[in-house]
């Protein structure tokens, strides 16, 4: 078991990483919190209550009230925010309850946006149940939901009180969304720790074949990363935009093929390989380092298939989200283990990456 602290300007708290925390949620929640209050509520959805829920309830002399999301993005909407605030205020729920997102990184985004909101903000505590939201979405406080207008277009920076990852509900986890969720950690390892680069490429099998040591070994570290980073720079107006490598392109995938052919980490695995590309055409990588990480990026796939024209990702990676007055954000690797941000990315670089990119997608990988 790993304890990993985030301390920024407006929030100290532990993130917990190991196997079997399920079965004492209650006890390590009384630790932060105090004595748990009359109210808590539980935010998670039916599949994963189906599998986990018993266990969950375990610990508790009082069972949360449970409170169900459909799984899927199309149901991460202020309407559904909307339908647990009231839920919540007609089982009494008050400012002194306490919420919990048990799920993914959509039940956590929407529980935490909840529980920012609610009665002016609530305390919450995040349980996340999938690779992904255990490295990435449970950590660093970004809560939110989508718009017809685009992804995470409303939200809040609201961290939860503490964060508990059990590496044994993983267990359950569809191989396909666990391949997905470990992009962020090869992501985390590219930016800034090469020691991790080293384990992932060492260990493939034993972190494909979901054994405790090395899952735990992964998730730690890839928390780590993120901690550090968060600790260094809450609000994304410096350093935390490195985490965003293999984001500007990989969010022109996930809108290209409107959200319904990639998981974002599987985007994100192709965004890598564009950014690389970039990084070693201005030689901030070398050749070498280029074949190591993107043979990396495959050892952790397969990456789906991809049938797109390169103008239109071009111009879908124009209209990222995360680029202010038109410029396009680009984050490149340094070496291994580091990165930088720049923003004088020509549109011939970014077409050749894109070329080269859809190139290798367009070969049969899966
Ligand atoms: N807040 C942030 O900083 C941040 C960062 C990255 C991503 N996100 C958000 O996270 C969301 C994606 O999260 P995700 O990848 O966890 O997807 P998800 O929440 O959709 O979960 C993936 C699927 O796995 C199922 N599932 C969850 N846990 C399971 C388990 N233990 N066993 C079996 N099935 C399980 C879910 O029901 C769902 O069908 C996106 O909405 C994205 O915008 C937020
Ligand atoms: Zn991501």
């Amino acid at each position: 078991m790993q304890t990993i602290r985030v301390e920024t300007p407006s929030a100290k708290y532990d993130v917990v990483a190991g196997s079997g925390l399920i079965g004492s949620l209650a006890p390590r929640m009384e630790r932060v919190y105090g004595k748990l209050p009359r109210r808590v509520f539980v935010l998670t959805s039916a599949p994963i209550w189906g599998l986990w829920g018993q266990a969950f309830l375990n610990s508790f002399a009082a069972p949360p009230i449970a409170m169900f999301l459909p799984p899927g993005e199309e149901h991460k909407t202020i309407k559904n925010v909307e339908a647990l605030l009231r839920q919540m205020a007609q089982a009494g729920g008050d400012r002194g309850s306490l919420l919990i997102a048990f799920g993914g990184g959509i039940v956590g985004d929407v529980g935490g946006f909840a529980a920012s909101i609610f009665m002016r903000g609530i305390p919450y505590i995040q349980v996340p149940s999938t690779f992904l939201a255990q490295v990435d979405s449970s950590v660093g406080g970004k809560t939110g939901v989508n718009l017809p207008e685009g992804k995470n277009l409303v939200g809040s920076f609201y961290h939860p009180l503490a964060v508990f990852a059990d590496i044994e509900v993983l267990g359950t986890l569809p191989d396909r969304e666990l391949r997905a969720g470990l992009m962020e950690s090869v992501k985390a390892g590219i930016i800034r720790d090469r020691a991790l680069v080293r384990y992932m490429e060492g260990h493939t099998d034993e972190v494909l074949g979901r054994d405790p040591k090395s899952l735990e070994k992964v998730i730690a570290a890839s928390i780590r990363m993120k901690a550090d980073v968060v600790n260094r720079d809450e609000r994304e107006s410096g350093l935390r935009m490195i985490l965003n490598f293999g984001h500007t392109v990989g969010h022109a995938l996930e809108q290209a093929t409107q959200y319904k052919l990639l998981l974002h980490g599987e985007a994100v695995g192709w965004g890598m390989v564009a950014a690389l590309f970039v990084a070693r055409e201005r030689g901030t990588i070398s050749r070498a380092q280029f074949d190591r990480l993107e043979d990396l990026i495959h050892l952790y796939g397969p990456l789906p298939a991809l049938k797109l024209r390169v103008p239109k990702v071009v111009a879908a990676t124009s209209g990222d989200k995360k680029n202010v007055g038109g410029v396009t954000r680009f984050v490149l690797p340094v070496g291994i283990g580091d990165a930088g941000v720049v923003e004088d990315v020509s549109a011939a670089e970014l077409e050749a990456a894109v070329e080269y990119m859809l190139g290798r997608a367009g070969e049969k990988r899966s």
